[in-house]
């Protein structure tokens, strides 16, 4: 009795290890597999997760002019040195980036210097009326007297 019960244990505590390191295989293999399936962080470049992460569906606005009017309307109250950097980087700075037909650069002060000593009144005058192959008001008659002399100051504002 006592021989039978034992070896009953011994045949059942095998059968019971197996099973456990069976489950312990399945669970280790598919953690495995798991960790092959995961994209990695660093395989995603920036425009992936961006590709991931982006709204399904996207509003159409569908009326840029509208939103543009918007901005305008906001710009165009205060002649400040923000409008004043919005008009040279939209207008000014197609000729005065690179110094095309020799204007003065932005940010050069060399370049600027025997301007400046001419007084502002000269150069204000010379922007809105025009000055050899400085266009009147950088050829943009749309800007204002004010607009002009803001791009000026903000022109001025990067060389001092
Ligand atoms: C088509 C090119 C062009 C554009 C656009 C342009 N400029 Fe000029 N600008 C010049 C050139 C060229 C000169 C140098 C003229 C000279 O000294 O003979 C110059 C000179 C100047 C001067 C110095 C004038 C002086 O008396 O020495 C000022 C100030 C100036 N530009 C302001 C502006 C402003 C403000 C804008 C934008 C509203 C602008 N420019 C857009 C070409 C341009």
């Amino acid at each position: 009795m006592d021989t039978q019960k034992s070896s009953k244990f011994f045949v059942g505590s095998i059968v019971i290890f197996l099973i456990l390191f069976l489950v312990i295989k399945i669970i280790l293999a598919s953690m495995l597999d798991v960790g092959k399936n995961a994209v990695t962080p660093e395989s995603m470049t920036d425009e992936d997760v961006v590709e991931r992460i982006k709204p399904i569906a996207q509003v159409n606005v569908g009326a840029p002019p509208v939103v543009e009017v918007a901005v305008v309307a906001t710009a165009a109250p205060a002649i400040s040195s923000a409008g004043g950097e919005k008009t040279v980087k939209q207008v000014c700075a197609l000729c005065h980036r690179t110094g095309m037909m020799s204007s003065p650069k932005l940010g050069d002060a060399d370049g600027w210097a025997p301007r400046i000593e001419k007084g502002i009144d000269t150069l204000y005058a010379n922007a809105i009326n025009g000055f050899n192959m400085m266009p009147a008001r950088g050829g943009n008659a749309s800007l204002s007297d004010g607009d002009v002399k803001a791009a000026v100051d903000h022109m001025l504002s990067l060389v001092k």
